[in-house]
């Protein structure tokens, strides 16, 4: 579901900023991963879904080459820029540059468009691992294609964000998010095969809310440790003797246990266990088996912060307060890349109340941290809205 003020005042901004009303409106979401935590750049399964938090842009085309962007939620800031295949990073802005890059990789490609005027504004929480970058290249390649016709698919667009942000931004990110933020449907997951990009769509259950905690610890040092946990992964595959670490079993992992260096066989161990897990957690969450999508749930946030080293002191104590009211009714986790961010539940309607007070009761005294939540729904992905 839109924002309806957030839209309204979307067009608005438009018009007071370039004179007329935009041609039209496209959003692309933000994503909560509900399991399978670092296993994309592994070649590996995940099991995310898109939200009901998005970004969008109002536009209108142009009939020269220029693309004029308008952020409406860094203050108006603004961005001016040709097409072509050799565009620039923008010096200071940093949102400028996933427009930028994003446009640059699509011409690479070698699709012809011309420009646009845009306005950008979204409600997808920032730097709290719910994927607002990646739903702002999305955003922005969904865009052009439809705007242009462009002869690419929903699963192009999200490559070309993938590639625009290892690429023209820097950080060297797997495809989940950009794929859920292109890709998903309403009321369901996804479960997502990164080395094939092969994906099904698994029903979200009635009966679970999907409770999404920000623990407001920001993801200080996410980007250097995020590349090193990529390269120890590398490093375990390449000892191993296989392409990703997809390829290799839990017991061909242990029986190789010697040949890898202590921390590395921690990394690929939770890689490995990880995968697994989310293939029995999509299976779980189809089949309403909640006793298993918990114990599932437990073992992946327990992975991520012994063997993985990803989680924090907040995060930990979110995730073992509220697993003491959820029990076996459901399950809960850290979600996204790790070191600050948010905490995923699903949760029985009736005990969301129940979370929130007790959440309300003790974090801040215990952490010196404030909790954001958020309600969520399962959502589609990247399109226009009419
Ligand atoms: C970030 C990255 C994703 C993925 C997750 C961890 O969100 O952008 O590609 O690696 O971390 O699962």
């Amino acid at each position: 579901m839109i924002n309806q003020s957030i839209l309204k005042g979307l067009k608005e901004n438009f018009t007071s900023h370039f004179g007329a009303q935009p041609a039209r409106i496209f959003q692309a979401p933000g994503r909560v991963n509900l399991i399978g935590e670092h296993t994309d750049y592994n070649d590996g399964f995940v099991l995310p879904c898109a939200i009901d938090y998005q970004t969008l842009i109002a536009v209108t085309p142009r009939k020269d080459k220029v693309v004029r962007a308008v952020a409406a939620d860094y203050e108006n800031q603004t961005d001016e820029f040709e097409i072509s295949d050799s565009i620039q990073s923008h010096p200071d802005q940093l949102w400028s540059n996933y427009v930028r890059g994003v446009v640059k990789h699509l011409v690479l490609k070698g699709l012809k468009f011309q420009g646009a005027d845009m306005v950008i504004t979204g409600n997808v929480p920032q730097g709290a691992g719910l994927s607002s970058s990646a739903s702002l290249e999305v955003a922005v390649g969904e865009t052009f294609r439809l705007l242009y016709d462009l002869p690419i698919s929903k699963e192009d667009v999200a490559l070309n964000g993938q590639e625009a942000e290892n690429q023209f931004v820097g950080c060297n990110c797997g495809i989940m998010d950009q794929m859920v933020s292109a890709c998903g449907e309403a009321s369901n997951a996804l479960l997502l095969d990164c080395r094939t990009l092969h994906t099904k769509l698994i029903k979200m259950p009635d009966d679970l809310s999907v409770m999404i905690i920000n623990s407001n610890v920001k993801r200080g040092l996410v980007d250097s440790e995020y590349n090193t946990r990529r390269e120890q992964c590398e490093q375990a595959a390449a000892i191993l003797g296989v392409p990703a670490l997809r390829d290799i079993s839990l017991e061909s992992l242990e029986n190789s246990k010697g040949m890898l260096p202590e921390v590395v066989y921690r990394r690929a161990h939770h890689v490995v266990s990880e995968n697994e897990r989310t293939l029995k957690a999509a299976v779980a969450l189809e089949n309403a088996d909640y006793a298993q999508l918990s114990d599932l749930m437990a073992k992946s946030h327990a992975s991520m912060r012994d063997d993985f080293e990803i989680t924090v002191k907040p995060i930990d104590y979110i995730v073992e307060t509220l697993s003491q009211i959820i029990g076996n009714n459901g399950g809960i986790r850290m979600t996204g890349g790790g070191f600050g961010g948010c905490v995923v539940a699903l949760l029985p309607h009736d005990m969301v109340e129940n979370a929130v007070t007790k959440l309300n009761d003790s974090y801040t005294a215990q952490t010196g941290y404030q909790a954001d939540v958020y309600i969520c729904k399962a959502s589609p992905g990247a399109g226009e809205i009419n």
